[in-house]
């Protein structure tokens, strides 16, 4: 069975004022009533998927405990990181727990922020990764491109995809976050995907990347899992040896050096509500491209989104073309839609005046 391993320790800073430090975007109800990180552990659930291990901070560790108990999802662990070491670190310190416990598993490493309404076909693309990670490959899932994100992965591929066809493809090159003419670049030359930054590997095959690629991540990682303590459902890695581990995504540290990567196409929905834009895109929207929810109401708008989730709060919008306005008890964004990643600058700006 494959392990799913949950991350769960972004910030999402480019949801503010939804999402918060304190209370991130997987912890929040966006659509319906469930959270992202909810639906994240459901759709790794059924017959193939082991009980997942999460990884997540001292923050959010009884969070996690509660929505998961609320569907009675059990759990194979959860991991606490001392601090945030990005998903490098994270994804290393879980293959080195499952070695103790699962050294023959595959692990399917998934954010807990993502959006994907057809778990079916989710399983379906997992499913045929599964051999190539029981040889020893690297497999990440790659989304067809519709504009020149600079938030992504681009995965280079050494072959054009065929439409509905799941098989394994080969990576060139794998470009993380490029710039936005690269970017342009890369959508209009037709043989890159986006990276869906969702993994399937073995165990030992993502702990030899490590050894090859992130030698000296290796040593640090691992005497912080050996003298990780245990408290409840939590472990508690050490705190000396992590706070060394170098801060960098899998993405940087792995993928980009890996040669054994192969690419399963994942063609069905998928989102990662990176901003208020994909909220926008992702919503249910009326004729004129409007979202409104919670106390919002909305007259003569178009391609704009209203929320408040403050019950004292109205928020109404009049003739508004373009717009994202989002109340809440305590603060209030109003932005133009095509400005929706600056609000992780808005963010650093308040952090910086204190
Ligand atoms: N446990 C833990 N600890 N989780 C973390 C940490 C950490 O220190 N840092 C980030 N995460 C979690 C986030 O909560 C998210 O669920 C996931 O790891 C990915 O981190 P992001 O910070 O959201 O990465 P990204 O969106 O910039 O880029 C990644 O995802 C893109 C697709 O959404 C990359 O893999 C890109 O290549 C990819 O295209
Ligand atoms: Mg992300």
């Amino acid at each position: 069975k494959i392990v799913p391993v949950l991350l769960c320790g972004g910030a999402g800073t480019r949801l503010w004022p939804l999402s918060r430090k304190s209370f991130p975007k997987q912890f929040v109800p966006f659509t319906g009533g469930e959270t992202l990180f909810q639906s994240s552990a459901r759709r790794l659930s059924g017959d193939v998927f082991d009980a997942p291990l999460v990884l997540t901070n001292e923050d959010f560790r009884f969070v996690v405990q509660e929505q998961l108990s609320v569907y009675r999802i059990q759990n194979q662990g959860i991991l606490i990181e001392p601090e945030a070491r990005n998903t490098a670190p994270a994804i290393l310190a879980a293959a080195l727990h499952l070695a103790k416990t699962r050294p023959d598993a595959l692990m399917l490493v998934a954010p807990s922020d993502h959006v994907i309404p057809d778990a079916l076909a989710f399983h379906k693309a997992v499913a045929a990764g599964c051999k190539a990670a029981a040889k020893g490959d690297l497999v990440t899932f790659g989304i067809k491109p519709t504009y020149a994100e600079t938030g992504y992965g681009y995965l280079e591929l050494s072959s054009v995809p065929v439409a509905g066809d799941l098989s394994p493809i080969r990576l060139n090159r794998f470009i993380e976050k490029p710039d936005a003419d690269k970017a342009e670049r890369l959508v209009a030359a037709g043989n890159h995907m986006w990276n869906a930054g969702i993994f399937l590997f073995s165990v030992q095959a993502i702990l030899e990347a490590y050894r090859q690629h992130a030698p000296h991540m290796v040593p640090l990682v691992q005497a912080s899992v050996d003298e990780a303590k245990r408290d409840l459902d939590f472990l508690r890695l050490q705190q000396e040896a992590w706070s060394q581990a170098e801060a960098t995504s899998i993405d940087y540290a792995i993928m980009e050096r890996a040669d054994n990567i192969s690419v399963i196409p994942f063609s069905a929905g998928w989102s990662d509500l990176g901003g208020w834009d994909a909220v926008l895109r992702e919503s249910g929207l009326d004729e004129n491209g409007v979202a409104v929810s919670g106390h919002a109401t909305a007259l003569d708008c178009s391609d704009t989104l209203l929320r408040s989730e403050d019950e004292g709060l109205e928020l109404v919008g009049i003739g508004l073309k373009n717009v994202i306005a989002v109340a809440m008890p305590d603060a209030v964004l109003v932005a133009d839609a095509s400005r929706a990643q600056d609000v992780k600058l808005a963010v650093a700006e308040l952090k910086r005046k204190g």
